[in-house]
């Protein structure tokens, strides 16, 4: 569902961002701004400042900034079509209703009664665990899991009885209808036996959503018993790559990163412990999707698998999964424990931290597991470990990054930093020179791009900057420079839109701008360049600084237009116009 940009503009601008962030954060005026204790760093003295004149909120300790959409996307953890209805809530601004085929009308229908049918299981489930019939899964929560009361109505823990189709009969009596049933997973059909309940006899841990609605079941044995644990089917409201067990309170977590683990029982004991930024794949392995949901809210992925052979593969299926979407990773050891149950309940929660502390770097992980597969007292066996690690260096395209993992291997393995530095390098050096020899590990995400060159994107802020500080500058400069010499995507994007907006309204507004930004990250980074201090220097010096770097832009943006010409001609005149940029001066 996509609202026109004026919808957007009229809704950011009917919800006064200092009144939003108030509800929020005590702020306090100084001058022109107000000024607070940024939600999203520790800090002890504010450094958190929202403008009403720019409708604009920065951070000068985090530099997390942007306008009041931003604010409750990174706030509330909203998506950006979240933070809009929210706002156009708030100010009362009317929607234009969704347009919605029978089609789509029919499943969300559907989708609704799942869901109905899915929380009704669940309260059926509690009562039950509450009760005499309950009694002995109550003691297994207790006593042999030691969940306490307020953990277990946290996770509305609860209990399926013995009988074969009580939750079907009591499902019924509502009047959900058979075929509803069938979709939802929790009742079986047999054309002899008739219906039966999918649970029977165990501990049910409900499935919850994002925004905690109960999609799907675990249940598990009480002692042994197989299978141990039995899951919902995947259904129209339950899509197991695309669920996190503890999400729901993951994302409200203040925790700088997620944990994340195995099993049903360690996202608990964590959250019970304090760890609220738990959460669970639950037995089905972990996806991009899973990553991609989590990087919605963190950056940073902290894995605490358990510490047995599947463990540790799930851990290194895991890794490259995190890196492909832009999280970083670290490992968790656990040892002497299995899982993160067993540790909390035997070292507890101090223990844990420092096994936090201590996590470690993933890729030092991939490698302490690559080198158990040779035998080091063997020459050649340690030459093949050397080769692998080189090659598995090659990861990392960024030259400095590299060496700093060449130099915690040599450190870590005894060897020289230039003797394995020679070695990465050839075969960087072949990857160069045989394109039909795939080294998939080189370039292969999206996160990994080729070094950017700093010295020409710190120029490109700058002068968007300097526009929005100073609007006449745009007559100053469009003679020779526009938007598309931009070359970031984010900055170029901003280019062209304060470009348009000149040109069209003698003005910008830069909270405008920023909601045109879908990704929080972009409106952050856009809402950057709208707040950085710029130290006031003299005229004169200003004027150079200001040639210098439309020079440095534009160079840069002929360099790349080069690299695609399609004829001769364009060439030259590409020439021609670099020739030009040595006698280009701009008077302020
Ligand atoms: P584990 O076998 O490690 O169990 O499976 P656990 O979480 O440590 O459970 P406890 O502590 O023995 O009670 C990890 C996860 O794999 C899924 C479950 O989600 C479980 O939490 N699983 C495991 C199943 O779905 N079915 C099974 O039969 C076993
Ligand atoms: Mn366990």
């Amino acid at each position: 569902m996509y609202y026109s940009d004026d919808l957007i503009e009229e809704i950011r601008s009917r919800n006064d961002i200092v009144d939003v962030i108030s509800g929020y954060v005590k702020l306090q005026r100084k001058g022109s701004s107000w000024f607070g204790l940024c939600p999203f760093h520790n800090e002890k003295s504010p450094s958190f400042s929202v403008s009403r004149a720019k409708q604009m909120y920065y951070c000068f300790g985090c530099g997390k900034g942007g306008n009041v959409f931003t604010f409750l996307m990174e706030y509330e953890n909203f998506t950006f079509v979240e933070a809009v209805r929210y706002l156009a809530e708030r100010a009362g601004v009317a929607l234009p209703s969704q347009e919605e085929t029978p089609e789509q009308k029919r499943a969300a229908d559907l989708r609704t009664k799942l869901l109905e049918i899915n929380k009704t299981a669940a309260k059926y489930f509690y009562y039950l665990l509450n009760s005499s019939h309950g009694a002995s899964a109550m003691e297994y929560l207790s006593n042999t899991r030691r969940l306490s009361k307020e953990t277990i109505v946290r996770f509305g823990l609860g209990y399926s009885d013995k009988f074969s189709n009580d939750l079907y009969q009591y499902l019924k009596k509502q009047g959900w209808s058979d075929e509803l049933l069938k979709e939802s997973g929790l009742v079986t059909f047999d054309e002899r036996r008739g219906p039966s309940d999918k649970f029977w006899n165990r501990v049910m841990f409900p499935i919850m959503d994002a925004n905690s609605r109960v999609v799907g079941f675990g249940g598990r044995v009480m002692g042994e018993g197989n299978p141990k644990y039995l899951n919902s089917p995947e259904t129209k409201i339950f899509d197991k790559s695309r669920n996190l067990y503890g999400l729901n309170f993951a994302r409200a977590s203040r925790r700088p990163n997620f944990i994340l683990c195995e099993g049903y029982l360690d996202v608990i004991s964590m959250h019970q412990a304090g760890f609220t930024n738990a959460v669970a794949s639950l037995g089905t392995a972990f996806t991009s999707p899973h990553a991609s949901l989590i990087k919605r809210y963190t950056d940073e992925v902290l894995l605490a698998y358990d510490s047995d052979d599947a463990g540790v593969r799930a851990a290194l299926r895991a890794i490259p999964i995190l890196k492909e979407a832009g999280l970083k990773s670290k490992v968790i050891h656990m040892q002497p424990y299995k899982d993160p149950d067993e540790f909390i309940q035997n070292l507890g929660t101090e223990a844990f931290e420092e096994r936090i502390r201590q996590a470690e770097n993933s890729f030092m992980f991939e490698i302490s597991v690559l080198e158990k597969n040779y035998d080091f007292n063997d020459p050649q066996g340690k030459t093949d470990f050397f080769s692998a690690a080189a090659q598995k260096l090659l990861e990392f395209p960024q030259e400095l990054e590299r060496n700093n993992y060449i130099e915690a291997l040599a450190r870590k393995y005894g060897i020289a930093f230039k003797d394995l530095q020679k070695l990465v390098n050839s075969y960087g050096a072949r990857v160069a020179y045989s394109p039909d020899e795939r080294y998939t590990a080189v370039r292969t995400s999206k996160t990994d791009r080729p070094p950017k060159d700093d010295a020409v994107l710190t120029s490109q802020k700058l002068l968007l900057t300097w526009l929005v500080k100073d609007t006449a500058l745009f007559e100053k400069i469009s003679p020779y420079i526009g938007p598309d010499d931009f070359s970031e995507p984010v900055y170029h994007q901003t280019a062209r839109l304060l470009f348009d907006e000149y040109k069209t309204r003698g003005t910008v507004t830069p909270a405008r701008i920023i909601s045109l930004f879908e990704d929080k990250d972009d409106q952050a980074k856009a809402a950057q360049l709208f707040n950085t201090t710029i130290h006031e220097e003299d005229p004169s010096a200003h004027e150079k600084a200001v040639n210098d770097t439309v020079i440095r832009i534009l160079k840069h943006s002929l360099d790349r237009r080069s690299k695609q010409v399609r004829d001769l001609q364009e060439l030259q005149d590409i020439i021609r116009q670099k020739a030009a940029l040595q006698h280009l001066h701009i008077s302020l």
